[in-house]
């Protein structure tokens, strides 16, 4: 039995294997999630700037008790703070609302389709806090194979991770590849594919979690499907920031400790990939995401 309970970064930092998510987490429950899932043993919670609850995980990590070293803190710049000085400050922003002196991880929501010159300036102004030692590591977000090399070619810091959409509909085996190829973990969100039932770009379709052959194989380890997604992650060596706000679910996908699936079984996954992103095309300008701002904090 193997249990990993932590991924090495490409800089030494250590980031445990699972965190707990919180996009589409309304404020007024993001306390108690933060606080359920610390107390089943999370140590990492993943929020944003434009998930605007910020504030509320900051209350979470308070109330629970835990030493601030013990807690590994994740959040994201949104593309209109992107921009040398705007970047500076979305991190004081972030770090206000959360009550933190330092980050974890900083990283960039997503490549600005059409105005890549900020998102460049974006990641610079990331070098800079890491370089200054207010940030552990820094990192991107839904950075496809065509805006990664970009990136790398501009840049000092390779990111320590890509954070993209990743489920057993939705592989994404070039990107994967591409971030292993320098080094870059690969951090899944949707992990458990929550987006094929509330629907992402595409509306609600066929759910991950009600899918035959997911519901066979957890089966077959008295599991469920959403613990056997998040441990073919896990043993594929990428990262988990499952969302959920019910406290059960919350702990059911930390309890994946206790079993492991055989080299056949992460193919069956895996051969479940239809190509279908639920999330948006990040290689098209996405105008829509300049029409929102993030309030001060
Ligand atoms: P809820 O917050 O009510 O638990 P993803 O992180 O892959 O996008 O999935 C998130 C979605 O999946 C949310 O709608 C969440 O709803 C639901 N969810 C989270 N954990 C589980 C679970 N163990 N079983 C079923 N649904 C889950």
């Amino acid at each position: 039995m193997t249990t990993v309970l932590e991924f090495d970064l490409n800089n030494g930092v250590r980031i445990p294997v699972i965190g707990l998510g919180v996009f589409q987490t309304p404020p007024a429950e993001t306390t108690a999630a933060v606080e359920t899932a610390l107390k089943v043993g999370y140590r990492h919670i993943d929020t944003a700037a434009a998930y605007l609850n910020e504030r509320e995980v900051g209350e979470g990590i308070r109330r629970s008790g835990l030493p601030r070293e013990a807690i590994f803190v994740e959040t994201k710049i949104w593309v209109t703070d992107y921009g040398s000085k705007q970047t500076l400050h979305g991190f004081e922003k972030a770090i206000a609302k959360l009550g933190l002196e330092q980050l974890d991880l900083l990283i960039l929501h997503q490549p600005a389709v059409g105005a890549f010159d900020r998102t460049i300036a974006a990641y610079k102004a990331l070098e800079k806090l890491y370089a200054d030692g207010r940030v552990r590591a820094i990192g991107v977000s839904n950075f496809t194979p065509t805006w990664l090399p970009r990136l790398l070619d501009e840049i000092e810091v390779i990111p320590a991770v890509n954070q993209i959409e990743l489920h057993p509909y939705y592989v994404q085996k070039a990107s994967q590849a591409a971030n292993a190829a320098h080094g870059i973990l690969t951090q899944a969100w949707s992990p458990i594919g929550g987006i094929t039932s509330y629907g992402g770009s595409g509306g609600p379709g066929k759910s991950t979690l009600t899918d035959p052959t997911l519901r066979e194989l957890a089966a077959a380890h008295g599991k469920s499907p959403a613990q056997l997604m998040l441990r073919w992650h896990i043993q594929q060596g990428r990262q988990v920031i499952p969302k959920s706000t019910n406290p059960a679910r919350i702990a059911e996908n930390f309890d994946i400790f206790d079993f492991e699936l055989s080299r056949d079984e992460l193919a069956r996954i895996d051969a479940l990939d239809t190509g279908k992103r639920g999330g948006p095309d990040q290689d098209v300008p996405q105008p829509q995401f300049f029409d929102f701002q993030i309030p001060e904090a």
